[in-house]
């Protein structure tokens, strides 16, 4: 299967591979959503399939959801399993903290309460994710629909005196009308090249009325698993 793939495929596949060795029997696992993190349910089902592996899986997103139920993995809501042993889900940066930003698939706010529910968080990633510093991937934002842009005029003007390099924001869309996600809320990216203090922009953020969450996952993962084209796997 992997002669198909393109290499960041192929790096995504590696890691997600090797991090599904870490789900062991009987544990309550958060599926993250994404690329990266459908490569791992597939693995996890072909290990309940083959190996009968036993688990409960909480998954981030109705995408993950339906591929998890496809590939016959036991899925319950968070308030039924109530706390879980690991998540493993993808980013779309990282940096040496492995502070991440996430919710380039538009799941945030699931992604987010589910890893912090759990005693750990393994992020699988490629390894053009990693950065020195975060920000040239546009922050979402997840707000309500209710008053959006009064919450993103709020949010242009506190970006006024935060530390970022660039201050451009925008409404995701879905063709024609506005992205709306699983929560049936708006997500708004802001464009801000260098985020200086990700932990300080994270909780200004989460202050503006009408913001749900945001993307900045600080203090949140515990390990990354980077994969490679060639199939290796660095683990830090
Ligand atoms: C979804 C996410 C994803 O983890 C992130 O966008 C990475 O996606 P992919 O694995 O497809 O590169 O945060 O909200």
């Amino acid at each position: 299967m992997t002669d198909q793939m393109t290499p960041i495929d192929r790096a995504k596949y590696a890691s997600a591979y090797c991090a599904a060795d870490f789900v062991k029997d009987g544990m309550r696992v958060g599926l993250g959503t994404g690329s990266t993190a459908s490569w791992l349910v597939r693995r996890l089902g072909a290990r309940v399939k083959n190996e009968g592996l036993r688990i409960i899986a909480v998954p981030t997103s109705t995408r993950t959801a339906q591929l998890a139920h496809e590939v016959g993995i036991n899925v319950v809501s968070l308030d039924e399993a109530r706390w879980l042993d690991l998540t493993i889900d993808g980013a779309d940066e990282f940096d040496a903290e492995l502070t991440l930003i996430k919710g380039g698939g538009g799941a945030l706010l699931h992604e987010k309460i589910v890893a912090t529910a759990s005693d750990q968080m393994i992020v699988i990633t490629d390894p053009a994710k990693e950065v020195n510093a975060l920000g040239a991937f546009p922050l979402p934002v997840e707000v309500i629909p209710f008053g959006w842009q009064a919450s993103k005029a709020l949010i242009e003007e506190i970006l006024a005196s935060m530390d970022v390099l660039d201050r451009q924001t925008r409404l995701r869309m879905n063709g024609d009308a506005p992205y709306v996600t699983d929560e049936g809320n708006y997500i708004l990216d802001l464009a801000l090249g260098r985020i200086g203090n990700a932990r300080q922009l994270s909780l200004v953020l989460n202050q503006v009325p009408g913001v749900v969450e945001n993307g900045l996952f600080v203090d949140i993962a515990d390990q990354v698993i980077i994969g490679h084209p060639d199939g290796a796997v660095e683990l830090r």
